[in-house]
């Protein structure tokens, strides 16, 4: 199969609570991006609960679709392949989008193209500005993942640096919680940060000498200082951590890029929708010459405009992927050692 500029992919995306579905033609044009949650549902326990997350899937990813596809304009005979997230995430949610993918992909007779939601968060950053320059160094900092990964060609991944406890997403939802700010606590912290004074508490930078990162100190500093100082100011905290952890993040990615010659600096994964982080992000690149690619806010959090990409790419590489594929909830990134 000849995969270029006029091939059509259905893109689905059920591994946690969002429930989308994209078409986009030729890797990088939106056709539609339909995004359905069930976050509601689990705000009273704090957090994503599965079993309601895999039996909201079943509701919604139909209708879903089927929006996708009008919104879109096309008919479903120009769907040329359906890309599914295939890992990680929740298992159960997995399966509701890998098994409607399958059963589609069989009745239109196209192909089937497993997706790494890792590799999609990557993509999200290209997505809306397809002129690549190589190499790229991206940052992916979401709810379950913080790494500092080098992209020399399409689908070749170097791990530059990790977390090497909190993920910078699960900081974010931890200490808004701690805070009494709800969940999900990005949002929470971004929004109430606004009214904060940034240099009001010193929190730790906690900086490994690596490009390895770690939260879970900066974590137990905030609620430390909460408990010794019971008057503090909530947005005073909020936007103190939030500036510890974005300087952090800042500081690691552009001596990545340096270290490597990086052309460009990409930002992919829920906390890329954080205001501060892409203010200081495209203040970054500016000062060191370096073009950056920053997803738009809808594009950072769970999509499947990202699958849609990432899968076309997958697919003019790979081929299509057996349906006898599973779901894997650990799934990492595909990566080279060198
Ligand atoms: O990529 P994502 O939607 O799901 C995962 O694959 O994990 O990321 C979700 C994470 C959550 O931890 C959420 O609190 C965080 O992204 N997040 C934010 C913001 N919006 C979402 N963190 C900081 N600032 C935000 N504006
Ligand atoms: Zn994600």
């Amino acid at each position: 199969m000849i995969v270029d500029a006029g091939t059509v992919v259905l893109g689905i995306e059920t591994s946690c609570d969002e429930t989308a579905a994209a078409v986009v033609m030729g890797g990088s044009d939106v056709l539609s991006s339909v995004i359905n949650t069930s976050i509601d549902q689990h705000v009273p326990f704090g957090g994503v609960v599965p079993e309601i997350a895999s039996r909201a899937h079943v509701e919604l990813l139909a209708p879903v679709v089927a929006q996708a596809i009008a919104e879109a304009g096309i008919a479903d005979t120009r769907i040329d392949a359906v890309a599914c997230t295939i890992g990680p995430g929740l298992i159960g949610a997995l399966l509701v989008g890998v098994a409607a993918a399958k059963a589609l992909a069989m009745v239109w007779d196209v192909p089937f193209i497993g997706v790494n939601h890792l590799e999609a968060h990557l993509y999200a950053g290209l997505l809306e500005d397809p002129t690549l320059e190589l190499p790229l160094v991206v940052l992916l900092v979401s709810g379950g993942h913080t790494m500092l990964v080098e992209m020399r060609a399409h689908g070749h991944y170097r791990l530059l640096g990790e977390t090497i406890d909190d993920a910078a997403g699960e900081a974010f939802d931890k200490v808004a919680r701690f805070l009494g700010l709800g969940y999900p606590g990005g949002p929470a912290i971004d929004r109430e940060a606004q009214y904060g004074d940034p240099s009001s508490v010193a929190f730790p930078r906690a900086i490994p000498d690596s490009l390895d990162f770690s939260f879970s100190g900066l974590k137990t500093s905030v609620m430390n200082h909460v408990r010794k100082h019971p008057d503090a100011v909530t947005a005073d905290i909020a936007a103190s951590f939030q500036m510890a952890v974005v300087d952090t993040l800042v500081a690691k990615a552009r001596r990545a890029a340096r270290e490597v010659g990086a052309k460009g600096l990409a930002l992919g994964g829920g906390v890329a929708a954080n205001s501060l982080l892409r203010e200081r992000w495209l203040a970054a690149c500016d000062a060191d010459g370096i073009r950056a690619f920053v997803p738009s806010r809808a594009m950072c959090t769970d999509n499947a405009a990202m699958i849609a990409a990432a899968g076309w790419h997958r697919l003019r590489s790979d081929g299509p992927t057996p349906l006898d594929c599973g779901a894997y909830p650990g799934l990492r990134l595909p990566l080279v050692q060198s």
